[in-house]
């Protein structure tokens, strides 16, 4: 009864992201009730193992104390605090130096935000206002990856390159500009890691001679490509295309909005990549989706441009919620769990969950497993040699994740026939092992869905 009429309730009030508003309506909604560990459970009382981590975003677990205490001692001690006008609070602050004191190199100023779209969005008006501080307005141009994904807002929906967050909202701009994804599966190149480095740094390269070198003002690139598939770039592949930003003169954004904390194997991909971006943006780990929050970490020659360039006057960016105390505090108890334990049992459950997964390689229809630490695809294919993907008409998004759902796991199933996977990181043995064998179970099904079937014969 109760069920019903929640569902009811949210087919006629809540509009849901990145959803056919129809087809969602059609099919209604999954409510989840309660979860703990890696362990979501239903309104029915449905228990799933949450292999993607809510939204890639709940690193630590469902159901830590600590963090539900540091949030209620902060909500009572002190729930709001703005930081404009010189104010500011304590968990911000130490939080600010937190992160600064682990990120590589002078990423030593950090900008908070409410969410990853936003921390993108400051990238562009920071930039934007370091080239004017600069005396180089012109460069104005911006560079990011086919298949990447840099949020949903205005403008930073123009970096992301998925066309469903283009079609109907006159997006992209002019400015925004892409180069192909390193994706070695379907590389034109091939699969060798060099040529693969070669290709993207010759494509940079030609893509900021047309624009005209004194043009582009940055690249924007995912240590690893989230929602386009989980594109694993070669060993060495961000750091050349750092270098190459160096000697372009351009700026580089590593969007660690998923690659953050723990969800590679370290605190930041960009350690394991060996470099230093000009900025670094996170958000989802940060706080392990228990409350919103995300961030730009500045390396000091730009926060020193820009301030600067500003010199007595206020650089005009600014968000309400920006250094919230309570995510703040949220952030440093996350951070501190982290580091007691649960970045290595992350990397410990990677290793079980990769070798899980390479293990679904003989079935029919596994073209390629990829990943790194909890962040993992299988993309799923008719014909291993020609690498043909399943058939839109077996609408793998639905009835893939359905299947799975039934199975008693949370994944994310691409449009593609992508499985995403990117599990808690407080994940036991035995819930990386239901990972797969339910993975395979629904692989199984997929198998015999007349839609697949039919092609395979
Ligand atoms: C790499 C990357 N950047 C930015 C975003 C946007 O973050 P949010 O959804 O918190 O706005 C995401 C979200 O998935 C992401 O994966």
């Amino acid at each position: 009864m109760l069920s019903n009429s929640i569902i009811e309730l949210d087919r006629a009030h809540l509009v849901h992201p990145v959803a056919s508003y129809r087809g969602h309506e059609k099919l209604g909604v999954r409510v989840l009730s309660s979860a703990s560990g890696a362990t979501v459970t239903d309104m029915s009382g449905r228990q799933l193992v949450d292999g993607f981590a809510g939204l890639w975003c709940v690193n630590a677990g469902y159901g830590h104390h600590s963090i539900v205490e540091a949030a209620a001692r902060q909500m009572r001690e002190l729930p709001y605090a703005t930081a404009y006008f010189g104010l500011g609070s304590e968990p911000a602050i130490r939080l600010a130096a937190e992160l600064a004191e682990r990120a590589p190199g002078d990423l030593n100023h950090v900008y908070f935000t409410l969410g990853g779209s936003d921390a993108i969005d400051s990238t562009i008006r920071f930039i934007r206002y370091y080239n004017h501080a600069r005396g180089t307005p012109e460069r104005d141009q911006f560079i990011s990856l086919e298949q990447g994904y840099h949020g949903s807002s205005t403008v930073g929906a123009g970096l992301t390159a998925l066309p469903i967050f283009h079609a109907g909202f006159g997006i992209p701009f002019d400015w925004q500009h892409k180069i192909p994804s390193h994706y070695a599966y379907r590389n034109p190149v091939g699969t060798d890691p060099q040529a693969i480095i070669d290709a993207s740094k010759q494509a940079l390269r030609s893509k900021v001679e047309e624009i005209g070198p004194e043009r582009v003002a940055a690249f924007y690139a995912e240590p690893i490509q989230g929602s386009g598939g989980v594109l694993v770039p070669p060993p060495g592949w961000m750091k050349a295309m750092r270098d190459l930003c160096h000697e372009l003169d351009i700026l580089f954004v590593a969007d660690e909005v998923i690659t953050g904390f723990g969800r590679t194997g370290p605190l930041f991909a960009c350690s394991e990549d060996d470099i230093v971006p000009d900025f670094l943006t996170v958000a989802k780990g940060l706080t392990s989706g228990y409350v919103p929050m995300g961030a730009v970490l500045m390396s000091d020659h730009v926060y020193n441009t820009i301030a600067d360039g500003a010199g007595a006057a206020a650089v005009g960016h600014g968000y309400t919620y920006s250094a919230h105390p309570v995510s703040a505090a949220v952030a440093l108890e996350v951070l501190h769990l982290y580091e007691s334990g649960l970045l290595e049992n992350g990397r410990r459950a990677g290793r079980r969950l990769m070798a899980g997964l390479q293990e679904l390689a003989d079935h029919p229809l596994v073209g390629d497993v990829r990943g790194r630490g909890m962040l993992a695809a299988v993309e799923l294919v008719i014909d291993k040699t020609a690498k043909t993907p399943l058939p839109a008409a077996a609408d793998p998004a639905r009835r893939i994740f359905d299947r799975a759902w039934d199975n008693g796991l949370v994944l994310r199933a691409f449009g593609n026939g992508v499985l995403g996977y990117a599990p808690p990181l407080c994940c036991t043995d035995a819930d990386i092992d239901a990972i797969i064998t339910r993975t395979r179970k629904t692989l199984d099904q997929t198998l015999e869905d007349p839609d697949v079937r039919v092609l395979l014969a």
